[in-house]
């Protein structure tokens, strides 16, 4: 729970109190609350029992002298070096090593270059963020009672911490669904929870069964689903936010459950983690929830193609034709190439709704992670201007991306084919590259981001924002596009 708090009266506190202290310089509340203490926190600084160092946390004990037992000063470096993002860490380290309720002299923490609104909102989604949890499926709990923060402040930041958990708790719902299980999260599990949301927000959805899929022929989707037990699920949800508007977005997420590599298998040790193959999925369908709770004035397509990619009698086999929606065949040279497949098919359906421009993100290559490593979203445009808008978004929330290019001789690679249109894996080729090329002849024309989140959808260590595993990646920077650009 996070909530603003307004006529703070420092003396008669009973939670603990946290306190922002910058190396050269201190606010007015931080000499009321010394002369309170009798001049103690200047003498501890004097000693350098107080650091100022950015997040190192001090707790000291007010022993009577006013009414919280406890206070934690929290180092901020210098001022003119106190960034949004350090401000991010700092609150999440802050939210992580809290036991107990904790009022934040919220005013002590601003500074001239960012206004205390933009500060709570990033305060109350980074607070929400760290304070997620991975022990779904542990019978032990920790028990650690949930904790209320305060961010004290003489202005009223109740609305401001309103849009920043919304913020962050899309964000955990996507880190929620990547971390679930192969047999816990389904295409049906996953359609069911979507469909719960949208039933909840009223809006107008479509789960797309394999009849209607055959119908379409979408031969993407259901070859990537011959050899699984589950069937697969097309789900489709509609947010109207602005009818004055024609443009349409459409949010595309790769929503692989599972992926073995199907007859092309997986090793053993490349195929643990990949519950997460429908982190496309969780951050498209948390992007989406952002701009719904926010009502934010655009209007959205939320499309996620659904499937486990398993082996069995009756799966694809290398060197099959699959005819897909939007007419082209293509030739499966390789099974563990699937997530193109089935996104293919999502696109071509996003573009028959309505969709002007499309956004769509995918766990998709292996290969992204060797180009950019785990901490970069590799990234791809037909339309720079779009792209440009996008980018500006990942500078505010800090979530790196690097565009990465298409040329018109990776599109002729893909026709490497005897038999088909496309060959869905061409050897000998850059594989990210080869992947948003398959991509881009099923959106054409129409504007687009591709956004590969292979290496960034997951981290291997614990951090000031959240738990290792899943990092509901791209939320915060899509929910931001489409705030600014609203
Ligand atoms: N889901 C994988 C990509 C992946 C790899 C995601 C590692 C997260 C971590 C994708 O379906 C895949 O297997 N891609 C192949 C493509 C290749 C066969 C052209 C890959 O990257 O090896
Ligand atoms: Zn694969
Ligand atoms: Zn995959």
């Amino acid at each position: 729970m996070i909530k603003s708090k307004q006529n703070l009266n420092l003396t008669h506190e009973s939670t603990t109190l946290a306190i922002g202290v910058f190396c050269n310089h201190k606010h007015e509340l931080f000499n009321q609350l010394d002369q309170a203490l009798a001049s103690q926190l200047t003498t501890l600084l004097e000693q350098e029992l107080i650091s100022t160092k950015l997040k190192d946390i001090t707790p000291i004990y007010s022993l009577g002298k006013i009414q919280s037992k406890k206070i934690l000063l929290v180092g901020l470096g210098k001022t003119e070096e106190y960034t949004l993002d350090k401000h991010r860490q700092t609150m999440g380290k802050l939210a992580k090593e809290t036991q107990e309720d904790l009022t934040i002299i919220f005013e002590t923490f601003a500074t001239d270059n960012v206004s205390i609104r933009q500060l709570a909102a990033i305060a109350a989604e980074s607070i929400t963020l760290a304070s997620y949890k991975t022990d779904a499926y542990k019978t032990e709990k920790n028990d650690k009672k949930s904790i209320q923060f305060y961010l004290a402040s003489n202005h009223d930041l109740s609305e401001d911490i309103k849009r920043g958990i919304i913020y962050g708790e899309a964000t955990n719902h996507a880190r929620h669904l990547y971390n679930e299980p192969g047999n816990k999260l389904t295409a049906t599990d996953l359609a069911n929870y979507i469909a719960g949301f949208a039933k909840k927000h009223q809006l107008e959805f479509k789960i797309m069964e394999k009849p209607e899929m055959e119908a379409k022929k979408m031969g993407g989707l259901l070859g990537v689903n011959r050899g699984s037990t589950e069937p697969p699920k097309m789900i489709v949800v509609n947010y109207q936010g602005n009818t004055q508007s024609s443009e349409v977005t459409a949010l595309i997420g790769k929503g692989l459950t599972f992926d073995t590599g199907g007859y092309c298998l997986k090793p053993r040790t490349s195929m643990n983690g990949m519950q997460g193959d429908m982190g496309g999925a969780a951050s498209a369908f948390g992007a989406f929830e952002v701009a719904v709770r926010l009502n934010l004035p655009v209007n959205l397509l939320l499309v996620i193609p659904s499937t486990d990619n398993m082996v069995s009698a009756d799966a694809i086999k290398p060197g099959d034709i699959l005819h897909m929606m939007n007419g082209k065949t293509v030739e499966v040279t390789n099974t563990d190439a699937e997530g193109r497949l089935i996104l293919a098919d999502a696109i071509t359906l996003a573009k028959e709704l309505g969709a002007s421009r499309i956004i769509d993100l995918a766990t998709l290559t292996g290969a992204v992670i060797v180009a950019l490593g785990s901490e970069t979203t590799g990234t791809f445009t037909n339309d720079q201007e779009f792209f440009n808008q996008f980018a500006k978004a990942s500078k505010f929330t800090n979530e790196d991306i690097w565009q990465l290019p298409l040329f018109p001789r990776d599109q002729k690679s893909l026709r490497s084919s005897l038999v088909a249109d496309l060959n869905n894996s061409p050897v000998g080729k850059p594989g990210a590259i080869m992947a948003a090329a398959f991509l881009k002849e099923f959106v054409e024309d129409t504007p687009w981001i591709h956004l590969d989140i292979a290496g960034t959808s997951e981290t291997k260590a614990n951090h000031d924002l959240g738990p290792k595993g899943a990092t509901g990646v791209m939320v915060r920077t899509i929910g931001k596009y489409l705030e600014t650009t609203s």
